[in-house]
């Protein structure tokens, strides 16, 4: 993950400047994070929201975070944008805006405020930043990196290209800048069908997830070529151990997400992006057992909503989703830290690639 650290200070140095964030806004001073009657009494009605995950007693631990985060991100004129796969006390009670890849990059664009805090992984930064390159963009911790995006560079997709020419190439938005700048347009896994489908060639490449492009091969005429990046909490998933759940209870509906191996994805009822597995789990009837096959948070965040649906939960944590925490968003916004930069020269072929994926028709 250094890397990434490296790739961060390069490119605040060839960024937008060298005045940085905490420069420009100013640096505050720590608020106290006492559990007073005052935050206990504010906090309250977000409790219960998390009251299922979050015992009583841990309650005080967390609440002044909460409470400090709400009102400094009003004074900062910043919004929090978190991903579905962050903690119940990020998604529910610091989060103004919670979604999937696609979501977020939609909500990125559109947003009104000075600064976004991503509580999300570092590509999900780097698009909002791509889309809204006015903004300034922070993630709590830098180091919230991602096995697709780190299995792949720019000058692979450079190499792909002369080896297949005209072959247009999607590549997955879980990608840095540099394979988005490299690429023709992104994908989630909410999209990458249609996206595919855009192309008049008979042949494209949908990289760097080998599991999503196996799957959407089986939902096109296309013929699908892909590179071997895996999302190392998805591939951990076998048909067998969900098998054996559904052998024990067969009125278990499996929901999958596309990034899990294709033999996953043949035993699923569902299969889809992160917010329509929430969707789909939403609409089940009281007394349906769902069984997500994701990320561990998902489950969590949406159990009271879901009214009377049993969650079986077989998740796999992301170590770099749970690398952002309430503590590290608090720093973010006393501190101005961690701002989020992308070269000038690989912004406006990256945005491009991310942009023709917004404005897709059929989005
Ligand atoms: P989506 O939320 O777009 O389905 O992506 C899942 C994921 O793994 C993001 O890191
Ligand atoms: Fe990357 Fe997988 Fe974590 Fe998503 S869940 S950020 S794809 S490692």
């Amino acid at each position: 993950m250094g890397n990434l650290q490296e790739q961060a200070e390069t490119t605040q140095q060839g960024g937008s400047g060298t005045i940085s964030a905490a420069e420009r806004y100013g640096v505050l001073e720590m608020p106290e994070l006492a559990y007073t009657d005052e935050v206990a009494k504010e906090t309250a009605p977000l409790y219960e929201h998390v009251r299922h995950h979050i015992p009583e007693i841990e309650w005080p631990v967390h609440a002044p975070y909460i409470h400090a985060i709400n009102k400094l991100k009003k004074e900062r004129n910043a919004v929090i944008l978190a991903h579905n796969y962050q903690t119940p006390e990020i998604f529910h009670c610091v989060a103004d805006f919670a979604g999937d890849s696609l979501q977020l990059a939609k909500e990125a664009e559109k947003v009104d405020a000075d600064i976004i805090i991503q509580c999300g992984v570092h590509f999900m930064a780097e698009t909002s930043k791509l889309l809204s390159p006015e903004k300034t963009v922070l993630i709590p911790d830098m180091k919230a990196g991602c096995s697709l995006a780190e299995s792949i560079t720019g000058e692979d997709i450079e190499l792909l290209r002369q080896a297949n020419p005209g072959v247009p190439v999607v590549t997955y938005v879980n990608t840095s800048a540099d394979v988005k700048a490299a690429s023709d347009i992104c994908c989630t896994s909410s999209n990458a069908v249609r996206v595919v489908e855009s192309f008049e060639s008979d042949t494209v490449f949908l990289i760097p997830d080998e599991f999503l492009a196996q799957n959407v091969a089986k939902q096109t005429k296309k013929k699908i070529l892909t590179w071997k990046g895996h999302c190392e909490v998805h591939e951990r998933f076998t048909a067998e151990e969900l098998l054996a759940y559904k052998e024990a209870d067969p009125s278990i509906q499996i929901v999958a997400h596309p990034e899990c191996p294709p033999s996953v994805v043949a035993v699923a009822d569902f299969s889809g992006s992160t917010s329509s597995m929430i969707d789909y789990a939403k609409s089940q009837k009281s007394g349906a057992k769902v069984m997500l096959v994701t990320e561990c948070s998902m489950a969590s965040n949406i159990e009271q909503e879901a009214k009377g649906v049993e969650f079986i939960k077989p998740c796999n944590l992301c170590p770099h989703m749970k690398r952002i925490t309430l503590p590290k968003i608090l720093d973010s916004l006393v501190y101005m830290k961690e701002e989020v930069l992308v070269d000038p020269e690989v912004v406006v072929k990256a945005r491009r690639a991310v942009e023709r994926m917004v404005n897709l028709k059929t989005n």
